[in-house]
């Protein structure tokens, strides 16, 4: 049975894609720290699934990077999801140590310390997924830390890309515009959200760009509303 390690899996876009990759023949390692909303993402995929393992951790800390990596165990794993991501929306003056601490550390540290450790044991043919964002590659006012995070993720995934490419582990990246998800109760502002593309979209490009041959890469998915951006 292959092995998908999919990380905040509790909700939004980590709870669709564990929805879309849920398989017969799949294990599902899904991480979250939620316990409650974690096991709702378990019991809407349980059927569908091979087997489901709940991993609660917080990727805020390098403790909780390495607990992660030991509850998931030796055997390698075929897919690896960076998805856990927050955001802090606010005048780059006003962004105190913490928040910035907190946004790299979850968006940008833990994927590097979770990819240096499976990426190695992965076989050829396995996936690793980075959940990234338009704002990997566009500045937007208030959203700088955010930015830098995505922005520095964007450049570690690809150069990780091309130091696994010999040995046939693709890394694929998808820059979802505004998704519809709880991510933006935190942000200040209308956004409305018919204008937003959904988890579910994000979660089929996911599912289309894994499902190609292992000699296809997928490499870069730009994800936006037909509307434009907001
Ligand atoms: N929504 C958008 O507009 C949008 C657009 C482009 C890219 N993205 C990216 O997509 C990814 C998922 O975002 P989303 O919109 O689905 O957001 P979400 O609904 O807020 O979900 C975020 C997920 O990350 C987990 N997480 C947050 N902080 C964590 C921490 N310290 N340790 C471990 N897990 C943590 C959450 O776990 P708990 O809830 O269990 O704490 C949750 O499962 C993020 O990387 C985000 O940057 C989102």
């Amino acid at each position: 049975m292959k092995r998908y390690l999919i990380t905040g899996a509790s909700r939004g876009i980590g709870r669709a894609i564990a929805k879309k990759l849920a398989a017969p023949d799949i294990a599902l390692l899904l991480h979250g720290r939620d316990i409650a909303a974690l096991a709702e993402t378990c019991r809407e995929v349980e059927e569908k699934s091979g087997k489901v393992t709940k991993l609660i951790h917080d990727l805020a800390t390098i403790r909780g990077v390495n607990h992660l990596v030991a509850a998931v165990g030796h055997e390698p794993i075929d897919l690896l999801v960076n998805n856990a991501g927050i955001t802090v929306v606010k005048p780059f003056t006003e962004v105190t140590l913490d928040e910035w601490q907190q946004t790299i550390a979850v968006n940008l540290t833990a994927p590097f310390f979770l990819m240096q450790h499976f990426a190695p044991q992965m076989p050829p043919g396995s996936s690793i997924v980075n959940i990234l964002s338009i704002a990997a590659n566009r500045a937007y006012p208030n959203w700088s830390v955010y930015c830098a995070s995505k922005f520095g993720l964007d450049g570690l995934s690809s150069a990780v890309r091309e130091e696994l490419r010999s040995r046939k582990v693709r890394v694929l990246n998808i820059y979802p515009a505004a998704t519809d998800t709880d991510i933006w109760k935190a942000v200040q502002g209308e956004w409305p959200r018919e204008r937003m593309v959904s988890a579910a979209d994000v979660a089929n490009a996911v599912a289309y760009a894994i499902s190609q041959p292992a000699t296809v890469a997928v490499e870069n998915i730009m994800l936006g509303n037909l509307s434009g951006s907001l």
